[in-house]
């Protein structure tokens, strides 16, 4: 497992190197539009995920890929490498911080080791499986706050920008006026792991994909927190994702599902 941990954390900081260079001499035409006019990828999107592809190939032949950017390859393999290659496009596109690149490796798709990368802020989170979760080298556990009203929550619109009938903004309306803040700070994998280091008190949003956060929920689990989707179930991100200190869950997921 040290193996595995070694080489994500290595990729994962060359990606962001790959990231910081690429912004200095970056400019709209290398924006494109995927489905609607802010869904949005750039060609650094689909450099870091080719590097990332390459390098975990190189090293590991055998093994599957799943990317944002070019989708499943080997999909039998029992190794499957999940990649966001830069998850918080818009923030990258603004020269924002909050962006990261997103890895988790999983075997028989259980994440078992996980890097999330931030090369704006040098902040790197990774996880392993029963073996706890570290900011830059110091171990990370989630937060001890006990209620809403003195919690710290983010979220995210990923419906919004699809368009989607379902969207999130009732329950954000819903959630303000119970928390102490809320925050949007454009990366799920960066609110995931703000939720595991104790920042934030808890995460939700509607509409993910599993490259968005899977390496977020490891690092949350090993962290100490829970991730559910809006039923308290498993299913996520499909029917959602809740992320916490475990303190809050309920009654976050109470007031999600008390109403649209
Ligand atoms: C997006 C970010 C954002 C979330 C969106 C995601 P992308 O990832 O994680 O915070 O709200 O739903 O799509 O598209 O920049 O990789
Ligand atoms: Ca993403
Ligand atoms: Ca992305």
């Amino acid at each position: 497992m040290t193996d595995f941990i070694n080489f994500i954390k290595t990729i994962a900081r060359e990606a962001g190197r790959i990231a910081l260079t690429e912004r200095r001499q970056f400019d709209d035409a290398r924006i494109y539009a995927k489905g609607t006019d802010t869904d949005l990828v750039t060609d650094v999107d689909r450099k870091i995920e080719k590097f990332l592809f390459d390098a975990i190939h190189r090293q590991y032949p055998d093994h599957g890929f799943y990317g944002e950017e070019t989708g499943i390859t080997r999909p039998g393999s029992e190794y499957r490498w999940v990649i966001d290659p830069i998850d918080g496009t818009i923030s990258y596109i603004h020269d924002c911080h909050f962006y990261s690149i997103s890895i988790s490796l999983q075997r028989h798709k259980k994440n078992i080791a996980s890097a999330v990368y931030a090369p704006k802020l040098d902040e790197l989170f990774h996880a392993a499986k029963d073996n706890g979760a570290e900011l830059n080298g110091r171990p990370i556990r989630v937060s001890s706050r006990p209620t809403l009203r003195t919690s710290l929550v983010s979220t995210g619109f990923a419906c919004v920008r699809a368009k989607l009938a379902a969207n999130n903004l009732a329950k954000f309306a819903r959630v303000v006026p119970k928390v102490r803040a809320i925050r949007r700070t454009g990366s799920a994998a960066l609110d995931l792991c703000n939720v595991a280091c104790g920042r934030f008190d808890g995460f939700w949003e509607l509409h993910l994909n599993q490259y968005d956060i899977a390496a977020g929920q490891l690092i949350v689990e090993e962290a100490g927190g829970l991730v559910t989707d809006l039923t308290g179930g498993d299913h996520v991100p499909a029917e959602g994702t809740v992320a916490t200190n475990r303190l809050i869950h309920n009654d976050l997921l109470k007031l999600l599902n008390d109403g649209p």
